[in-house]
């Protein structure tokens, strides 16, 4: 069995997948498990709908439409403008992705292929849609879907799995409900692109930076 350091040490987003199907009963074990998060007061706000199939293939082909048409975003989550260091650790993952990709800065075509990857879910043969109710108020439950986010991600190591968690592909989120049915009610907060990692894919050599310890960590009473 994975050593959970060892699986917090190896995950990374993986942005290339075998075409192999992953089975259901493999995606229900890491659900199950991913379920023992913590949350506020134990609410559990968390609701998976996992496609698969067909239906992430209708997904795919719709998120590139609406996106090559250039139909406004209309995620259900807030979107961030970033700026100062958090806008700068952003430009340093796109320049390392493009780099690794062989794309060139001023290529526009190849980075209009690199986005549509991600609205395609960088093609897994399966994703994780994680919701919401619309009823819930405050914004700890967002924590708590980050929480079980993680979670899903290392519990699926230990099954020879790659993610990527990814906002790309709930950016239209009338698309997902049309192919899932997920009601106006909740809220499509965020994706999780699921398959077996193609290792050649030059992308998943990607090793993202973390800011050292003492820039972000304070000490007291030692
Ligand atoms: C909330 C959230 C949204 C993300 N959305 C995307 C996305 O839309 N596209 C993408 O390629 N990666 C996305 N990522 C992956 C991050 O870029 C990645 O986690 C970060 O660069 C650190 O790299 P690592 O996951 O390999 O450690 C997202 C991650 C999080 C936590």
């Amino acid at each position: 069995m994975l050593d959970i350091l060892e699986a917090v040490r190896s995950r990374k987003s993986i942005r290339g997948y075998k075409p192999d199907l992953v089975p259901r009963e493999v995606l229900e074990g890491i659900l199950n498990l991913a379920a023992r998060s913590p949350s506020a007061m134990n609410t559990q706000p968390w609701e998976f709908t996992v496609v698969s199939g067909g239906v992430i293939d209708s997904i795919r082909k719709e998120n590139t439409q609406a996106l090559l048409s250039g139909e406004a975003p209309g995620p259900d989550f807030p979107v961030e403008s970033y700026s100062g260091a958090y806008k700068q650790r952003q430009v340093d993952l796109a320049v390392e992705i493009f780099r690794l990709m062989g794309i060139a800065r001023e290529d526009g075509v190849k980075r209009m292929e690199w986005m549509q990857r991600g609205f395609r879910f960088f093609d897994a043969p399966a994703a994780i849609l994680i919701s919401a109710d619309r009823s819930i108020e405050g914004s700890l439950w967002l924590f708590d879907l980050g929480a079980v986010t993680q979670t899903i991600c290392l519990a699926a190591l230990e099954c020879g799995l790659g993610t990527c968690i990814e906002a790309q592909g709930v950016t239209f989120p009338r698309v997902i409900r049309k192919h899932t049915g997920i009601p106006e009610s909740k809220k499509i907060i965020m994706s999780i692109a699921i398959g077996y990692p193609d290792w050649e894919f030059p992308a998943n050599r990607l090793e993202s930076g973390r800011e050292p310890l003492e820039n972000i960590t304070s000490w007291h009473g030692f």
